[in-house]
């Protein structure tokens, strides 16, 4: 079948995101944990960076190859955004130290806030989906924070009593908040340094993070007691272990936290447990979250970077290396397969550029034709999301339906299907492999993205919840 029939195809069947998104709302009950933060924006322009390089007396010699991924003094900003900018690359690197807060305050500023964090970004637009009611952990919640939730009332959070409010007119005065920058830039910008010019090959963002709480996991009582007793939760979307440091207790961390989660799947029997993987700078932490976490969770989500980033701390460096240097749909399945077999979750997913993938076991609660519903639903609202800039209002969520499937994923999920021979997986977007299931959809990819940042998070959480 041509590219154009197979389009067609593929095109007509992402009509299924309107009914998924009514079934959505038979949702009861959701709750997101455990960050929450608000993100200040920053959009930096390729003659910015090259201002700022300067500025700070970085020579050529300093800005080739980077291979640092942690602050060693507040200037090192400028280090994290020249490494992602001229990779295309996404990193999140957290500061100890209140300083590289001062200096990004000083130096870059921001243009506007927005909620951030898995566990807020995930509510918010859950909450938007119409789910009949979200509950969103918060480790701190000063009227700034509560001005980053949307005004929905099926959205909730707790306040100092562990009462449940909603979360746009909770306020808890006492809180601080907790400010993350996020530095976005353009594809195909460009900066010059002695002569040499670096060109941004995609579009992404880094991300420095200072956020005491968050650092240390910081968890609110009344969401915790809330867990522990059976409340009829559906679903629990999981994640915040990336600010954690191996340095600040970040494995004992990770380990009380699973004694946490043991309790509330007794007291929740039926809910399904997502884990959003999410950039994780600090190795011993994200061999933490591989090895003590990821047994705990029924689904796991992740993008290209943390696939094979959490191959390189389960000793698995020949896939990495030969997954990083082609970052493509056959190596990338190889990885995930390495991750079933290993983590052993029920399900788990990647959402790489331009395609979804995902691995299920026979026993997960939706068939592969009820996840491609769930992945054509997400790459219909996070597309929205990217060509919107936001999604604060229903007829937000479906902006980008209609602009029809890239050719990047086509190209990828064909290279695949030929590769393990299953050419089902093509037309029809579903296999068995080994003793998997194997689902996958081309995604919409948005030209010109006003925004990326908690577009993962959206593709993971809306999946999951509309495979029903
Ligand atoms: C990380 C960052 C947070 C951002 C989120 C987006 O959790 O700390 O600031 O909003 O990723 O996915």
């Amino acid at each position: 079948m041509n590219l154009r029939d197979l389009k067609h195809i593929w095109n007509q069947r992402y009509d299924v995101a309107f009914s998924q998104l009514e079934k959505l709302k038979d949702i009861n009950l959701v709750a997101t944990a455990f960050n929450t933060n608000i993100d200040a924006i920053y959009k930096i322009t390729g003659k910015q960076l090259e201002k700022l390089i300067i500025e700070n007396g970085f020579s050529l010699s300093e800005i080739k190859d980077i291979s640092i991924s942690q602050f060693r003094t507040p200037k090192d900003v400028v280090l994290g955004i020249v490494k992602c900018f001229s990779k295309g690359i996404a990193e999140e690197w957290i500061a100890e130290d209140k300083e590289v807060y001062d200096w990004l305050n000083n130096n870059i500023g921001y243009q506007r806030l927005q909620m951030g964090g898995q566990a807020g970004i995930i509510a918010n637009v859950l909450a938007l989906l119409k789910i009949k009611k979200v509950i969103a952990h918060t480790n701190s919640h000063p009227k700034l924070q509560a001005e980053q939730f949307l005004d929905l009332d099926n959205l909730f959070s707790f306040d100092a009593d562990g009462k449940l409010v909603n979360s746009k007119k909770l306020e808890r005065p006492n809180d601080i908040p907790l400010i993350h920058w996020i530095i976005e830039f353009d594809k195909g910008d460009s900066f010059t340094i002695e002569g040499q010019t670096f060109t941004c090959p995609k579009s992404n963002r880094f991300i420095a993070t200072y956020d005491p709480m968050n650092m240390n996991l910081v968890m609110n009582n009344g969401f915790v007691s809330f867990m522990e007793k059976d409340n009829g939760i559906q679903y629990l979307l999981l994640s915040g272990f990336n600010p954690l440091l191996e340095k600040n207790n970040g494995v004992s961390l990770i380990k009380n936290t699973t004694i946490l989660l043991e309790k509330w799947k007794s007291a929740n029997p039926n809910m399904i447990v997502h884990l959003e993987v999410a950039s994780t700078q600090d190795k011993v932490v994200r061999k933490a979250i591989a090895k003590e976490l990821a047994p705990f969770a029924h689904s796991i989500g992740l993008n290209e970077r943390e696939t094979i980033d959490l191959l390189e701390v389960l000793d698995q460096d020949e896939l990495a290396s030969k997954t990083e240097k082609e970052t493509n749909a056959i190596n990338l399945f190889d990885a995930l397969l390495y991750l079933m077999k290993t983590l052993k979750p029920q399900r788990i997913q990647l959402h790489m550029f331009g395609l979804y993938i995902t691995i299920q076991d026979k026993n997960f609660k939706y068939t592969p034709s009820q996840n491609i519903n769930g992945m054509i639903t997400a790459s219909v609202v996070s597309s929205s999301k990217a060509y919107n800039g936001e999604l604060t209002q229903y007829d937000h969520l479906t902006l980008a339906q209609g602009i029809g499937v890239s050719d990047i994923g086509l190209n990828e999920l064909n290279s695949l299907a030929t590769k393990i021979c299953k050419p089902e997986l093509l037309e029809n977007g579903v296999c068995e492999y080994e003793d998997f299931l194997i689902s996958a959809v081309p995604t919409i990819l948005v030209e010109k993205p006003k925004t990326l940042v908690g577009m993962g998070d959206t593709i993971s959480s809306v999946s999951l919840l509309a495979g029903i």
